[in-house]
């Protein structure tokens, strides 16, 4: 629910244009610039959209001053606590939390679409060895719009929902599939009588020669994990699916785009950087060293799990992976030295005006990673579980994108090229090669 109820005047050469303030249901106001360029011939210039809103929306709200994260109104630590990763992608998909009967229609839909095509099987024969398994998901997850019916925002609404529920579902057992396939190990089908997470965990872990032991820890375990990452509104690979979508390209695609911009090291990617960082920073010793690389303008060097474009706290995801962590290390026994050296890391940029002063705090990366190591799950594999998790996330807005707005997303620019006064007769003198050879 937004609402105008109040306008900003912007006085420019010589004329006042009043520009409507819009208020979300959580108070925040927006500059309404729609009119901006009809009305001043300005356009607005915002590099990384820091201060943009691209779109009103209803399944994500962050207060990042105060480190508050809310899907559909509900804050993330009582979902974390109370609620299946199945209940929390559909309440992200269908705006509330579902009855008995609605979450035996979704798990059944989720388990319906849980099988790759037999002919997709194929594509992992050809992958190279090594190939990073967010490269593979990727190509996957565009392939999928080569074997399953087409849906875009032409689509019928069951269409839609088949849809939505195999690319949450399938992809789970895609990745499973590009695990399985990387250590030489036979696949393993998706089982009817598994929970979604538990599915994922025995089709990675369970072997022919070694059955596997479905852990009731683990599968709560990522189900949290699963639960924190599932959407967090315009990030990056978010903004790919609604700018991706807008242009009327097909779900699975659209995903596609989601899931490259997610594996960037800025971005999903950090939750691998973080580990390989802590590792380098652990065998060099000084930690105070990378500290000080870390402040200095000068050095290209930071520190990956830190900082964040919205939350200027604690990332209230963190939070709960922290202690999660440190909860399953210690009841499992496991003593892992790059805990020792996350903790340091934050207890010294916490007292340090650098990293305060800016709003420096960990963020959902930081330590995720070494839950992940713990839980057995590969370091190349740590994108990967992000990508699975934020899929309910993609799959909403991309459902909200294509019931709000048909416009395609196309923004301006502000060009400071040549003009054809500095190019002179650059044109008239090129001497064009022959086109015969
Ligand atoms: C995710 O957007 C989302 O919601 C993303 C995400 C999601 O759920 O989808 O939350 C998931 O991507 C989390 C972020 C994972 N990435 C990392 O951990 C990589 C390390 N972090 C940084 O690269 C950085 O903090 C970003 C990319 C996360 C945010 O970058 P911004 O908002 O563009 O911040 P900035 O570069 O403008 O930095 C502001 C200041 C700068 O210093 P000054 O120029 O003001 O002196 O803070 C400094 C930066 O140099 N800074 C850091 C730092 N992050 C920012 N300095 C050292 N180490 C860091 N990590």
């Amino acid at each position: 629910m937004m609402n105008k109820n109040s306008e900003a005047i912007l006085n420019f050469e010589n004329k006042e244009i009043a520009l409507p303030v819009i208020c979300g249901s959580e108070g925040e106001k927006a500059l309404d610039i729609s009119t901006l360029r009809k009305s001043t011939g300005l356009v607005t210039l915002d590099q990384g959209f820091a201060n943009t809103a691209s779109c009103c929306s209803q399944i994500t709200y962050i207060d990042g001053e105060k480190g508050i994260l809310r899907y559909r109104g509900i804050p993330i630590a009582e979902l974390a606590a109370k609620v299946s990763f199945v209940d929390v992608a559909y309440l992200l998909v269908h705006g509330t939390l579902p009855t008995e009967k609605e979450r035996m229609d979704f798990s059944s839909l989720l388990n319906y679409n849980s099988l790759l095509h037999e002919d997709m099987r194929h594509f992992f024969d050809h992958f190279p060895k090594g190939a990073h398994p967010m490269h593979i998901l990727s190509t996957m997850v565009n392939a999928m719009a080569a074997f399953y019916p087409t849906v875009d925002v032409t689509a019928t609404a069951r269409n839609i929902e088949h849809s939505c529920a195999r690319v949450i579902s399938i992809v789970r057992t895609i990745a499973a599939f590009a695990y399985k396939k990387s250590i030489g190990e036979p696949i393993v089908y998706p089982r009817h009588d598994l929970s979604y997470c538990a599915n994922f965990l025995n089709m990675m872990f369970d072997s022919p020669v070694k059955p596997y032991h479905i852990s009731p820890e683990a599968v709560r375990l990522l189900n949290v994990l699963f639960i924190i990452h599932a959407d967090h509104e315009q990030n990056c690979s978010t903004t790919a699916v609604r700018a991706i979508g807008s242009a009327q390209v097909n779900l699975y695609s659209t995903i596609a785009a989601g899931v490259s911009a997610l594996s960037g090291p800025l971005h999903g990617g950090a939750n691998q950087a973080v580990i390989e960082q802590l590792r380098m920073i652990m065998a060099d010793g000084d930690v105070d060293k990378f500290i000080r690389k870390a402040k200095d303008k000068n050095d290209s060097f930071r520190l990956m799990g830190f900082g964040h474009r919205v939350y200027k706290t604690y990332d209230p995801r963190a939070e709960i992976v922290r202690k999660e962590c440190e909860k399953y290390l210690k009841e499992t026994g496991i003593n892992d030295p790059l805990l020792d050296i996350a903790h340091k890391i934050e207890e010294i940029a916490r007292e340090d005006s650098y990293f305060v002063e800016r709003g420096l705090y960990p963020n959902v990366d930081f330590y995720t990673g070494i839950l992940y190591r713990a839980m057995g799950i590969p370091e190349n594999m740590f994108t990967v579980m992000f990508a699975l998790a934020r899929l309910p996330g993609w799959v909403a807005h991309w459902r909200e994108m294509i019931g709000d707005s048909t416009k395609i997303v196309r923004p301006r620019q502000i060009y400071t090229g040549r003009t054809p006064s500095e190019v002179g007769s650059e044109i008239e003198n090129f001497s064009p090669p022959s086109l015969l050879i």
